[in-house]
């Protein structure tokens, strides 16, 4: 600890040793370099490895390539801009100067302020650098205040700017819809505009993701390359603005999406902007996903440093079909494979309106006593029973027309005056007023109230099914309609933040419809999403792929389910379900009653060796190795530990012809000079594979990799179309 500090106290005497005016904001492996010359432009100078002493000395501004580090609108109006306003007066120009900067340390990082202030008007902006002192990590926001006598408009206000040099440079980034979340879209920076941006409202990662990555050296490249990653840590709307004009550099911007949300600032209240969080690395797309999954392990998801439980959802299993012998049966089911924890899904509340579809009762959280009479006391005595944990579905921010909540309070939901509400899921379902206190109050009571009468709840599935149809809202004045999708997501986080004071160590589950909730502003509060509702194995590979690019393995519930599969009607053996749910949070999302015995028993191995390798997963460093998106007819990923002295390597069959020539995949991430024992994991061939219990070098793994056989040995009628390997290595020592 003493130690820390020391290097904390020595690092920032190194920042006020430069020449006044140059500010590095440095992690252990990067610097990110600003020129703030008192009374002048606060400037942008250089983000990339980290910088010598000397360099950082004699880096200056050259030819063209001179952009401020927070661009505002006014005196240099083609430009596009980060910020911009009108004043009281009218006024719609700004022009910022650098007043002082100021650093301090916070925790395991150092936090650099740049204050700048209007040439004229009193009304200011401090651009903030978290720079984390443990991890590639820089943080930045800003925080915008005025001493107007009027409220100022602001009608553009993005967390920050960053200029990247061009010269064939490739973008990275994820879209998709419901059930196909996370897909992998690269394309080089071509001039005009990129937009990336989010409408939703209630949840911001279904379609486009509030996170990309810049190649700055050419064409996407997973090991090897200069890479930039940054990702807008907000649950609301958002908006990245990559702008290729005609100068050097491509400019990126990142925020709060302003469309419809221009905000009225009043004299003296701040206005902080969501954080943007930076990283560079020269290891490419997987080191730069390494520094954003250590990242949140450490410092950005709830209980990173804490294994996870292997899991039963009932959703797919039972959906509403909810009883209390049925979750007795399947928590004796999940119990007797192993599993750790049961989640009882939708369907299990309502008094006046029972929700046996979807088309009732949010907002009315008591027990449907028809489906459990013993209540929660019963289920929580049946976990006890099986020695596992109970876990429990709510979707708060929500009600249904039809619920006794919106019978009482109609005033609560967001609507336009004078109109009818757009009506959601269920044709009844809509959104509560979530900047409202009174509604705040409520959804804080249905956690406090679930917490207070059964402590035992270890698990809680917080679902959200709706966009915000309706723009309007009873509580905001008429002159500040344009917040409400700005006070809703204040409101949410202040629910947030007073159920994780009362309860920090709940486990808390996003989902939004499958995964409308990837975000680093839900995971200070939440333990994991669900990536999607779609759980059919091999659409999964292609959806866990493109999330893994910014969320660690521990964050991404990955559940076994059903065959056919219940979205894709795709028919996939269990193993490979299996091989695909082990690359992530492992669960299951099935009726277990509906299973044969082999398949329970297989189910109850992988488990056991889950259980085995889940520190390496959970807590261990991506390198992913052949991509899906390539189109190789096989798709590769592995996870070491940090020591390097175990690993788990997953190989799964993309596409299947005969005679089809795959790759043979070269590992990455292990040491060179190291021997390694492969054993592989869910076995079904009937015998082992020629390289099982067999010992390598790193080094040969790394530029070889092992020939994995195309098919499985099985007897005939169990052969199919399907096939995929766990290997799982560990470091021996080889006597001489
Ligand atoms: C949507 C979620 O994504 C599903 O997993 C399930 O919880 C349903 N909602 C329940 O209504």
């Amino acid at each position: 600890m003493k130690k820390q500090f020391y290097l904390l106290a020595v690092l920032s005497l190194f920042c006020t040793a430069l020449p006044a005016q140059k500010l590095n904001i440095s992690t252990p492996n990067t610097s990110l370099v600003l020129e703030a010359p008192q009374g002048g432009e606060l400037k942008f100078l250089y983000y990339g490895n980290k910088l010598s002493a000397s360099d950082l000395n004699d880096l200056t501004n050259s030819g063209n390539a001179s952009f401020s580090a927070y661009p505002v609108y006014g005196m240099n109006c083609p430009s596009e801009t980060a910020l911009s306003v009108k004043h009281g007066d009218g006024n719609m120009s700004l022009q910022m100067e650098v007043v002082k900067s100021e650093t301090k340390n916070e925790d395991k990082a150092v936090i650099t302020t740049v204050h700048l202030k209007d040439k004229v008007y009193p009304f200011y902006v401090d651009v903030c650098y978290k720079a984390y002192q443990d991890v590639d990590i820089i943080e930045t926001w800003t925080e915008i205040k005025h001493e107007e006598k009027k409220p100022v408009v602001l009608n553009q206000f993005s967390s920050a700017y960053l200029p990247i040099r061009r010269g064939n440079v490739w973008l990275s980034s994820l879209y998709g819809s419901w059930a196909n979340e996370g897909r992998l879209a690269q394309e080089p920076l071509e001039p005009g505009m990129k937009v990336i941006k989010n409408k939703d409202g209630v949840r911001n990662s279904h379609t486009a993701h509030a996170e990309v990555m810049f190649s700055l050296d050419g064409q996407p490249r997973e090991n090897t390359g200069s890479t930039i990653g940054a990702a807008l840590c907000y649950t609301g709307n958002y908006k990245l603005r990559i702008d290729t004009d005609d100068s050097e550099y491509h400019h990126f911007f990142a925020g709060i999406n302003e469309d419809n949300s221009t905000y009225n600032l009043k004299k003296s209240e701040v206005f902080r902007t969501p954080e943007l969080a930076l990283t560079y690395s020269d290891e490419g797309l997987s080191g730069t996903s390494r520094n954003f999954h250590r990242w949140a392990r450490l410092h950005k998801l709830a209980h990173g440093n804490v294994e996870r439980k292997i899991l039963l959802n009932s959703w797919e299993g039972v959906y509403f079909d909810i009883n209390q012998a049925g979750m007795d049966q399947m928590m004796g089911d999940i119990a007797s494979m192993g599993g750790e924890l049961f989640v009882m899904d939708d369907g299990w509340f309502g008094d006046k309106y029972k929700r046996n579809s979807d088309n009732s009762s949010l907002g009315d959280w008591v027990v449907d006593t028809t489906k459990l009479p013993d209540g929660i006391e019963g289920l929580l005595r049946d976990a006890k029973k099986h020695n596992i944990k109970f876990g429990i579905w709510i979707e708060p921010e929500m009600s249904n027309t039809t619920s006794e909540l919106y019978e009482k309070h109609p005033e609560w939901i967001l609507k336009a005056p004078q109109r009818d509400p757009v009506l959601g899921r269920g044709g009844t379902q809509v959104v509560l007023d979530l900047g409202n206190p009174a509604v705040q109050d409520f959804i804080f009571k249905i956690v406090d109230d679930l917490m207070t009468k059964y402590p035992k709840i270890d698990y809680i599935k917080w679902d959200a099914n709706m966009a915000i149809m309706n723009h309007g809202s009873n509580y905001l004045t008429a002159d500040n309609q344009s917040h409400m999708y700005i006070e809703f997501h204040r409101g949410f986080e202040k629910v947030c933040q007073r159920i994780r004071e009362k309860y920090p160590d709940l486990t808390i589950q996003a989902c939004a419809s499958g995964g409308g909730r990837a975000n680093y502003g839900y995971l200070p509060y939440f333990d994991e999403f669900w990536v999607s509702d779609n759980t059919d194995a091999l659409q999964r590979i292609y959806m866990q792929w493109g999330t893994s690019y910014f969320f660690p393995a521990i964050a991404m519930a990955s559940h076994i389910s059903a065959a056919p599969n219940h979205q894709t009607f795709r028919t996939i053996p269990l193993k490979y379900r299996i091989d695909v749910a082990m690359s992530g949070r492992l669960g299951m999302e099935i009726q277990p009653k509906n299973m044969t015995d082999e398949e329970k028993e297989l189910c109850k191995k992988a488990i056991a060796d889950y259980k085995m390798i889940r520190p390496i997963v959970q807590f261990g460093d991506i390198y992913r190795l052949v991509s899906p998106y390539d189109r190789l007819g096989v798709a590769s990923l592995m996870y070491t530990s940090e020591a390097k002295d175990k690993a788990v390597f997953y190989w799964w069959r993309t596409e299947h012809f005969v005679n089809e020539h795959l790759p043979r995949v070269k590992m990455a991430g292990l040491k060179a000079d190291a021997v390694y024992r492969v054993r592989e994991l869910n076995r079904i061939d009937n015998e082992p594979l020629p390289f099982e219990d067999k010992s390598f070098s790193g080094s040969y793994l790394m530029t070889n990799g092992l020939e994995i056989p195309y098919n499985h040995k099985v007897d005939y009628h169990k052969q199919n179309d399907y096939s995929s390997r766990i290997l799982y290595l560990e470091e021996v020592t080889i006597s001489k």
